[in-house]
């Protein structure tokens, strides 16, 4: 039973304060040859690899909703840290550009980061001062600094947490009206998430009363049984934030680390394998760190016997291809 209809959920999102950043609606297209070549459900491809802005990808989404607090309350700085190919960093400093704001990254002296290529690239082009260290607490105590200079810095990481999750709600009404239109009800969508894309589709789905099966692939190892908790948790306070009665436990949510691998950012067999055969069956670009792996893991469900020719699966495609530059040498080994 549906918990709110469609028109009140839009209103309100609607209450939420909101940048212009992504094209929207992004297209649902459909894989016919990757389904063939896997003897395969239908696949279909939601690209939000094609939101617009620097590339795209899921954190145009996103930053639409979290980082409108950054400009309602006067932030002077955008900042993010992370690995130094991270897509976020490279997002937060093509928005940062966008709105006449300071960005600053710091990123992880790590395997990727020499030579320039790729997000960090990216990322300076867009004007970033950029900084890499060698630990977090390195990272830690430079942040402390700059805030001990007085500039008002907004942590595109931690500053609007929740409301990245809500934009996927705002996302999962994009896909049912493409469903609709489309007559789709598909048997699974997968997505690679840490926790917001999949938390706002599921919370999408749940509070339409729209039973579907939403997979979420970690692109990190799990050290732990507790994540489903911690992205019912999450769920829960998107729902408060929205003034709907609806609680969320971690059995809502079906989600795997074991196809991110060894360590996060580390390109596993099962994803080369994926992002060539997307590559030349499709001329469909998946990156070496999230999209890849989890399309590894679509394909690994596939092989198993999980879909039925006549099933439909949606993948969400969350963007991260111009890491794709800096990982040429673990993607085409025999080149
Ligand atoms: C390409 C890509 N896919 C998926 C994710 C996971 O995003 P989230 O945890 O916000 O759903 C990220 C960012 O971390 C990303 O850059």
């Amino acid at each position: 039973m549906s918990v709110i209809s469609i028109s009140e959920l839009q209103r309100r999102l609607s209450r939420f304060s909101r940048l212009s950043l992504a094209d929207l609606p992004t297209p649902l297209l459909d894989c016919p040859r990757l389904s063939s070549v896997l003897d395969g459900p239908r696949i279909m491809v939601k690209r939000e690899d094609q939101t617009g802005l620097a590339f795209g990808g899921n954190k145009v989404r996103e930053f639409e909703f979290s980082v409108a607090p950054a400009v309602d309350e006067g932030y002077h700085v955008l900042l993010h840290g992370a690995a130094s190919q991270s897509n976020q960093s490279r997002l937060t400093a093509a928005v940062a550009a966008r709105l006449g704001l300071k960005a600053i990254m710091i990123g992880q002296k790590d395997a990727h980061a020499k030579p320039v290529n790729g997000n960090l690239l990216l990322a300076h082009l867009f004007g970033a001062e950029v900084h890499l260290v060698e630990s977090p607490t390195e990272k830690e105590k430079l942040i402390k600094q700059l805030k001990s200079e007085g500039q008002r810095i907004y942590n595109t990481s931690s500053d609007g947490y929740y409301l990245r999750s809500l934009s996927y709600v705002d996302g999962f009404l994009e896909l049912w009206e493409q469903f609709q239109n489309q007559s789709i009800l598909p048997d699974a969508i997968y997505v690679c998430s840490g926790v917001h894309t999949h938390v706002g589709l599921v919370v999408g789905s749940s509070v339409l009363g729209i039973p579907l099966r939403i997979v979420g692939i970690s692109p990190s190892p799990r050290q732990n049984a507790g994540a489903n908790t911690q992205l019912a948790e999450v769920a829960n306070h998107v729902v408060r934030m929205l003034g709907i009665d609806l609680t969320f436990s971690a059995t809502d949510f079906e989600s795997y680390g074991e196809y991110a691998g060894e360590a996060y950012g580390l390109v596993t067999p099962a994803c080369r394998e994926a992002v060539i055969l997307a590559a030349r069956t499709e001329g469909l670009l998946l990156d070496p760190v999230y999209t890849g792996k989890t399309f590894g893991a679509l394909i690994d469900h596939i092989r198993k016997g999980q879909f039925a020719r006549n099933q439909t699966v949606v993948f969400v495609h969350t963007g991260g291809t111009p890491a794709l530059f800096a990982y040429g040498n673990e993607i085409l080994v025999d080149v």
